[in-house]
C-alpha cells in the first residue's frame, strides 16, 4: 500500500518534523494539534526550518534562489493544520505524537479507530511504550506499527520501524517504505522497552544524571567528557534538556513500574525535582541549564 497521505497527531517538538519530513518526501500531511496556539506555533516551526534548509542548499550552490523558494512554497502547500480528529478519516498512515502518556495515547488509537478508513495504518512515534497495547486498543492490530523518528526530525537519519507479533507485513512494508520516504535509514525493531536506541541511550542519560546528583562531576564536565572522549554530538545533559525532562521522565516511570526489577531503568532524583518545578528543559528555556534559543549556559 503506497502511503499518499499523512495525519500526523500532535505538532510539538516531534510532531512538527515528522509533518515536514513527510510534505518533503512528497506526501500531503494532515497535522492535528489539541488547541490552536500549539498548531500555529508547530506551523511556524516547520516555517522557519523549511526557511534555513533552504537558506543552506543555496549556499551551498545546491540550489538556485528560485527553486529553493520553490521547494519551501510546495512543501508547505501540503500541509494543512486542523484541531478536529476527523480531517484524517482518508489518511493512508496516522502518526501519533503526543505527550509520552500510554493512557491518552491508548485512547486516541481507539477513537481514530471509529473515524479513520479500515486501510489506514497506524503508528505511534513512543520513545518507550509498546505498541502492541496501542494496537489492541486501536482495535485493528494488524495495522499497527511504530515509527520512532529521532530529535530533530529533520536533521537525524534513523527511524525505527517497530512490528508486534499482529503487524501485518503489509503494514510493516508500507511503514518502512514510507521511513525512506521521509529521508530516513529505517531499521527493523521489535516491541521492545526503547527499541534498540533508547533501550541503550536512556540508561545512559540516567547514568550521566546520577553522577551528576552524587557530586561525581559538574554538568560541564559530564558533557564535555562525552563529546570530546567519545566524539559525541551533544553531552548527556545537554541531550536530556534537548529531549525535554518531562519526556525523560514519562519513559522512565512507565519502565520503572514495568520492570522494577531492571536495574539500568532508574530515576534520578534531580530529573524529578526539575519535572516538579515546570523546569522541563530547552522548550521551556530552563532544565539543567538555563536556555536562550540554541544558546546555554
Ligand atoms: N531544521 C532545519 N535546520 C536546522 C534545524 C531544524 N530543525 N535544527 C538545526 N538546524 C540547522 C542549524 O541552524 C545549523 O545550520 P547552520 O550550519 O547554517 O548554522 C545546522 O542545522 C546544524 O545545527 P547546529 O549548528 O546546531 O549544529 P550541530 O552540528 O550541533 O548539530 C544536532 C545539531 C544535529 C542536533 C547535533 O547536536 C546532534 O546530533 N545532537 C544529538 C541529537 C540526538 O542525540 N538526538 C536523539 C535524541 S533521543 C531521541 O530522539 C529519541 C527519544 O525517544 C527520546
Ligand atoms: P511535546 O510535548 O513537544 O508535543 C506533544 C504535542 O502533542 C503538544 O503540542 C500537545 O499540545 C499535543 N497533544 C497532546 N495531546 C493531544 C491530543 N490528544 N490531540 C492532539 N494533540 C495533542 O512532546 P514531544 O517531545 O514532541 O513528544 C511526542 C512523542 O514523541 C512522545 O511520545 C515522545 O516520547 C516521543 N519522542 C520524543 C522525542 C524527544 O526527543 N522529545 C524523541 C522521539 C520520540
Amino acid at each position: 500500500m503506497a502511503i499518499r497521505k499523512v495525519g500526523v497527531i500532535g505538532c510539538g517538538l516531534m510532531g512538527h518534523g515528522i509533518v515536514q519530513v513527510a510534505a518533503q518526501g512528497g506526501c500531503d500531511v494532515v497535522a492535528v494539534e489539541a488547541d490552536q496556539a500549539a498548531l500555529d506555533r508547530g506551523l511556524g516551526r516547520i516555517e522557519k526550518s523549511l526557511a534555513k534548509l533552504a537558506a543552506k542548499q543555496v549556499e551551498k550552490g545546491k540550489l538556485a534562489e528560485d527553486a529553493a523558494e520553490a521547494f519551501v512554497k510546495e512543501t508547505r502547500g501540503r500541509i494543512t493544520g486542523s484541531l478536529e480528529r476527523s480531517a484524517v478519516a482518508d489518511c493512508d498512515l496516522v502518526v501519533e505524537a503526543i505527550v509520552e502518556d500510554l493512557d491518552a495515547k491508548k485512547a486516541l488509537f481507539a477513537e481514530l479507530n471509529g473515524i479513520c478508513k479500515p486501510e489506514t495504518i497506524f503508528a505511534s512515534n513512543t520513545s518507550s511504550f509498546p505498541i502492541g497495547e496501542m494496537g489492541s486498543a486501536s482495535g485493528r492490530p494488524q495495522n499497527m506499527v511504530g515509527l520512532h523518528f529521532f530529535n530533530p526530525v529533520q536533521l537525524m537519519r534513523l527511524v525505527e520501524v517497530v512490528r508486534t507479533d499482529d503487524t501485518s507485513e503489509e503494514s510493516f512494508a508500507a511503514a518502512r517504505a514510507f521511513g525512506e520516504a521521509c529521508g530516513k535509514t529505517p531499521v527493523s525493531c521489535k516491541d521492545t522497552p526503547g527499541f534498540v536506541v533508547n533501550r541503550l541511550l536512556v540508561p545512559y542519560m540516567v547514568q550521566a544524571l546520577m553522577m551528576l546528583d552524587r557530586g561525581d562531576a559538574s554538568k560541564e564536565d559530564i558533557d564535555a567528557a562525552m563529546q570530546l572522549g567519545c566524539g559525541y554530538p551533544m553531552g548527556p545533559i545537554t541531550l536530556t534538556d534537548y529531549v525535554g525532562l518531562d519526556t525523560t521522565l514519562s519513559i522512565l516511570k512507565g519502565w520503572v513500574d514495568r520492570y522494577p526489577d531492571e536495574p539500568a531503568f532508574a530515576i534520578p532524583r534531580s530529573l524529578e525535582e526539575k519535572v516538579a518545578a515546570g523546569k522541563l528543559g530547552r522548550k521551556t528555556g530552563e532544565g539543567f541549564y538555563v536556555w536562550e534559543g540554541d544558546k546555554k549556559r
